[in-house]
């Protein structure tokens, strides 16, 4: 990787790196994993799948009742990180995070199959249940209440928007001298510095 060739906009060579991916058959190029913090500084990082990698935006969609919409809420910042391993290569993204507005979150809620929706509708995600045997009453409960395809969204499915602010590409090389390309984004674009790997 050397950065006189690459893209000055690294959010563009995110988008090829992803396209990539897909094509050598990286089984789930859009798995990221999500880092928030509280508001007390503890890390709290688990997996999303990151809709639209290769627009400029990263989107996941997920409870509002969750807990890492509780640490959106109190923070509204984030970090993502995607890894390729058929093209050994990292990107991490960091930036504010915005709440989607219901219209999109209605346009993608409607792509999605049924079991999904109804299993947003039985599920209080982050939050205990008695048991598995509750969970599974309560997706039966949906499922007799929405008999057809035409789930509603409920309120408590909801989508973020990451606007990346800085961008890590990393690319494996030979002898652990891996190529690590770092980009903040200020008033006048994108800057970028060569890290050590
Ligand atoms: C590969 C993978 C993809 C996932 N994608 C999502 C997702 O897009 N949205 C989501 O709410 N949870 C997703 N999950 C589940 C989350 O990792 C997590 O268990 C859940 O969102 C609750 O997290 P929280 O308690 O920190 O809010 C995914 C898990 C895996 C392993």
């Amino acid at each position: 990787m050397d950065e006189r060739d690459l893209d000055p906009d690294p959010l563009a060579t995110v988008a090829a790196w992803y396209a990539e991916a897909a094509a050598a058959g990286a089984p789930q190029p859009d798995a990221a994993s999500l880092a928030t913090a509280t508001t007390d500084g503890r890390p709290v990082a688990r997996m999303v799948l990151v809709r639209g990698v290769d627009a400029h935006d990263f989107v996941f969609f997920t409870s509002r009742e969750s807990r890492k919409a509780a640490e959106l809420a109190a923070n509204p910042w984030a970090a993502l990180v995607l890894y390729w391993q058929e093209l050994r290569r990292q990107v991490r993204l960091e930036g504010p995070i915005e709440e989607l507005p219901r219209t999109d979150v209605e346009t993608y809620w409607r792509t999605r199959p049924r079991g999904s929706k109804l299993a947003a509708w039985a599920s209080r995600q982050s939050h205990p249940t008695a048991s598995r045997e509750a969970l599974e009453a309560a997706y039966a409960d949906a499922d007799d209440r929405y008999p057809g395809d035409d789930v509603p969204l409920p309120d408590t499915w909801g989508g973020y928007r990451l606007a990346p602010e800085v961008v890590e590409l990393w690319e494996h090389r030979a002898d652990r001298l891996h190529d690590r390309v770092r980009y903040e984004r200020d008033d006048d674009g994108w800057r970028s510095a060569r890290l050590m790997p």
